[in-house]
């Protein structure tokens, strides 16, 4: 809980004018992604010259607002990590505009961006993976501190709190990653990664690699930091199941681009887009009754390549109610009800 009591103005003694209305901060989204591109070179022969692009992010835009959580939703290979890296700008992007309270992360001198990026941090999938095998876990932790300039004994004291934020016990600390379970595992990766304080988190499919069991008690601890310290989060997953309990908003991804945004409730309800149909149709319905007769969309083929994808939408290849005119014309994101967008020429309304 944030509980900032209002404390009326002190007493000046001087009539001056009215202060301005305070600002709604609510209003102002704090990460505004607009028409990211991020392509990657493919390179052959003996003299590797660039025969082509992998297009894994082609036109991405996106806004998350202060202590909002943004589901992004999408098959293996869509782009999602492509664009966490690439807001971070861990990737440099091609094309676009990533801004964080209205500044340029684009353009951001290589001295703001150490800043910017204390403001936005990253979890990983593998949190096996993403975290030292030789370092102790109190040392995994306040790494960030201390290459931050924080004194070693500080940001000692540091890490043990936020250790015992996610969870952990004291004595954790001085074990290494091998010794921990998954979710152990990748509560140390959240624990890194809130040290330095950052207003955002991008997970990049932070329970993917956990047990069923564990993934909602790490959900609920993403949940309960998300209060404490006033985070927003986007959240990457490739089913739509994982985000639907944590999503404010929605978003799913085909092929490097946007085929739907809409609030989460909107977006289970009444999905608009025929692949956001058949992502939900794959998940299970708890009633059994509702659960036998309902009717599924399946999906048929894989993705195509993103280095050569198909002419006009997409996702017209493994659609099924596509026609003519989808082979021909991208079909822009439209706003099929407020604040509901999708990416068809023939949406469900
Ligand atoms: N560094 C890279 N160089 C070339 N291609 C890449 C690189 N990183 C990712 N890709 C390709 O970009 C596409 C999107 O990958 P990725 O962002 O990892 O998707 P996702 O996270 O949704 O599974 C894939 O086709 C992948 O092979
Ligand atoms: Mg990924």
């Amino acid at each position: 809980m944030t509980g900032t009591a209002s404390m009326p103005p002190a007493n000046t003694g001087s009539e001056t004018a009215p202060l301005p209305p305070a600002p709604r901060p609510d209003d102002a989204p704090l990460l505004e992604v607009n028409n990211l591109v991020t392509h990657f070179p493919i390179r052959s022969g003996f003299f590797k010259r660039t025969t082509g692009w992998v297009k894994a992010v082609d036109g991405v835009s996106l806004s998350v607002k202060p202590n909002e959580t943004v589901g992004i939703v999408g098959e293996s290979g869509c782009g999602k990590t492509t664009l966490g890296r690439t807001i971070l700008r861990l990737i440099e992007p091609t094309s676009g505009s990533i801004k964080v309270r209205g500044e340029d992360v684009v353009a951001a001198s290589a001295g703001r961006m150490r800043d910017l990026r204390k403001e936005m941090q990253m979890v990983f999938q593998d949190p096996y993976a993403s975290l030292n095998p030789r370092m102790p876990v109190h040392d995994i932790v306040s790494e960030p501190l201390r290459i931050h300039g924080t004194p070693k004994n500080e940001a000692r004291d540091r890490a043990g709190e936020y250790l015992d934020a996610v969870g952990l016990l004291p004595e954790h600390g001085n074990r290494y990653p091998h010794e921990f379970s998954g979710g152990q595992r990748q509560r140390v990766g959240i624990a890194r990664a809130l040290t330095l304080e950052p207003d955002l988190i991008i997970l990049d499919e932070p329970v993917s690699a956990l047990d069923v069991s564990i993934q909602a008690q790490v959900i609920n601890l993403l949940e309960d930091l998300q209060d404490r310290y006033d985070l927003s989060y986007l959240f990457i997953a490739h089913d739509l199941s994982v985000v639907r309990h944590i999503s404010d908003r929605v978003v799913v991804m085909y092929l490097g681009k946007v085929a739907e945004v809409a609030d989460r409730d909107e977006l289970y309800a009444s999905p608009g887009h025929p692949y956001t149909q058949a992502l939900l149709s794959a998940v299970p319905v708890p009633d059994p009754d509702v659960e036998l007769t309902r009717e599924r969309v399946v999906l048929t083929g894989d993705l195509p390549s993103p280095a050569n994808p198909p002419s006009g939408c997409r996702f017209r290849t493994r659609c099924p109610i596509a026609v003519a005119k989808c082979a021909d014309e991208d079909p822009p994101l439209a706003e099929i009800a407020p604040d509901h967008w999708v990416s068809c020429h023939f949406p469900s309304v």
